[in-house]
């Protein structure tokens, strides 16, 4: 027998307000019959425009209110951030049993144990598509798409306004102070663009994904976290000079026993799918023990990708599916330990700028083999008017401490006039 779902929805931002949207349209969109009907809402401002049509539709002061509404089965949050309302709503519906949807990765990834326990205690579900990637099933293909396999790593672009930016700054030639200020102009970035251009935004979504891919808790706490605003546009176009670009890389490696997790800006060569993913799109790429290689791309934010994915976990809830939130049951989860940084084996490129004076390239390889590093390909630029040169070289595989301490033995040579930049060449 067909029902009809009461719907109270949180926040009617860009993502709230295209649910709301979506919902008015196509209130039979879920598979097998049953109905949604939007029956609350509430925001912070009642009278603000939201582009649907809110007659009959009533208004909460309050999300917490909406939440423990007797009228409203399932709530769905669009509010955002890691505490305040939003916390405190989504408890309060998981608490009277209450399904939830919710859109907000900075949640998940800080709370994410707490609420999956809740929602087992209680018997509700909560979901979380549209936190990560917006409009592409990657918690999906993750949580039960590879139920069956068992996930070595995951990697990908996780934040469009960093690739909105890195891709702008190399299509225009542009700084990233002037790419940020054009972005923030268009609305690509917050007025306060920390979270994302500071790879945080990025960090809570391969948290999430981390948990997912190798059956533990979000351990926000443990994941290493560098952003874009240091890559300068000489970075760019000498990592192209060299067939690479840099992205904003976010990536996961490991097993039930812990995870190396980390966001940072990092060379993927010209020819990577990875590499091909510009603008504000997101991409991601999974390798599992079984399947091997997967690559997954799409828009990863906007109203119509986001309640896109909205719509479908309130189909799951339609369809009644009972998975564990994180895949396995929360009792069973622990945060994913972190697994020793100085492990990690990769290329670095090393950007200096010297002084034209003889003997200097011999000092920077003598300062490498002292940290036992060595060079895969090395690229001298033409003096500046400046009288500076720019030398890039791409080492071979080496520890992360190698590579520090080659740059502390570069940093050292007189000829030297700056630390030299250090960008890790990405594994995928
Ligand atoms: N934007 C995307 O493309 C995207 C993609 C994936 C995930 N997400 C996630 O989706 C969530 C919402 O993002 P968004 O971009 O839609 O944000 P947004 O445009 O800033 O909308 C936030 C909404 O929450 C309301 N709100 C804020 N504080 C509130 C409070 N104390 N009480 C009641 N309502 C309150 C705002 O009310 P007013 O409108 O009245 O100010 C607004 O409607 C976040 O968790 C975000 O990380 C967003």
């Amino acid at each position: 027998m067909s029902r009809e779902w009461r719907i109270g929805v949180a926040g009617l931002g860009v993502v709230g307000g295209g649910l709301v949207r979506f919902l008015q349209e196509r209130p039979g969109f879920a598979p097998g019959g049953d109905t949604v009907r939007l029956v609350g809402v509430t925001a912070r401002d009642r009278d603000k425009p939201r582009g649907a049509d809110l007659s009959g539709v009533e208004w909460f002061d309050h999300p917490l209110s909406l939440a423990a509404s007797p009228e409203v089965d399932l709530f769905i949050e669009l509010i955002g951030g890691a505490e305040g309302v939003a916390r405190a709503a989504v408890t309060a519906a998981l608490k009277l049993g209450k399904p939830v949807v919710t859109a907000n990765k900075a949640l998940i990834a800080a709370h994410g144990l707490e609420l999956a326990a809740l929602a087992e205690r209680t018997g509700a579900s909560l979901h979380f598509e549209a936190a990560v990637m917006g409009g592409v099933p990657a918690v999906k293909m993750l949580r039960e798409g590879l139920v069956g396999d068992d996930v070595i790593s995951i990697a990908g672009i996780l934040n469009g306004t960093c690739n909105f930016i890195l891709t702008e700054m190399e299509r225009t030639e542009r700084s990233f102070a002037a790419v940020l200020a054009e972005a923030q102009r268009l609305g690509y970035a917050e007025a306060d663009p920390t979270t994302d251009v500071g790879g945080f935004d990025a960090a809570h979504k391969i948290v999430v994904l981390a948990a997912l891919a190798f059956g533990g808790a979000p351990n926000f706490a443990a994941a290493e976290v560098e952003g874009i605003q240091a890559v300068e546009l000489i970075d760019i176009r000498l990592a192209r000079d060299l067939g690479y670009r840099i992205k904003l890389i976010a990536e996961a490696a490991g097993s039930a026993r812990g995870a190396s997790v980390r966001v940072a800006p990092a060379l993927v060569p010209l020819n990577h799918p990875l590499a091909q993913a510009g603008g504000a799109l997101n991409a991601l790429f999974v390798e599992g023990q079984r399947v091997g290689r997967l690559y997954i791309q799409g828009a990863g934010a906007g109203a119509g990708p986001t309640a896109a994915a909205v719509a479908a976990d309130i189909a799951d809830v339609i369809a009644g599916g009972r998975r564990p939130v994180f895949g396995r049951p929360a009792t069973e989860l622990k945060p994913l330990p972190s697994l020793e940084r100085d492990r990690q084996i990769d290329k670095a490129f090393l950007r200096l700028m010297v002084r034209d004076e003889p003997g200097t390239i011999a000092a920077i390889s003598e300062a490498l083999a002292k940290a036992g590093v060595s060079i895969d390909s090395f690229l001298q630029r033409p003096v500046e008017d400046s009288g500076h040169v720019p030398i890039v070289l791409i080492t071979h595989p080496a520890t992360e401490m190698a590579i520090d301490d080659a740059v502390t033995h570069i940093a050292s040579i007189p000829a030297v006039i700056e630390r030299p930049r250090s960008i890790r060449v990405a594994r995928t």
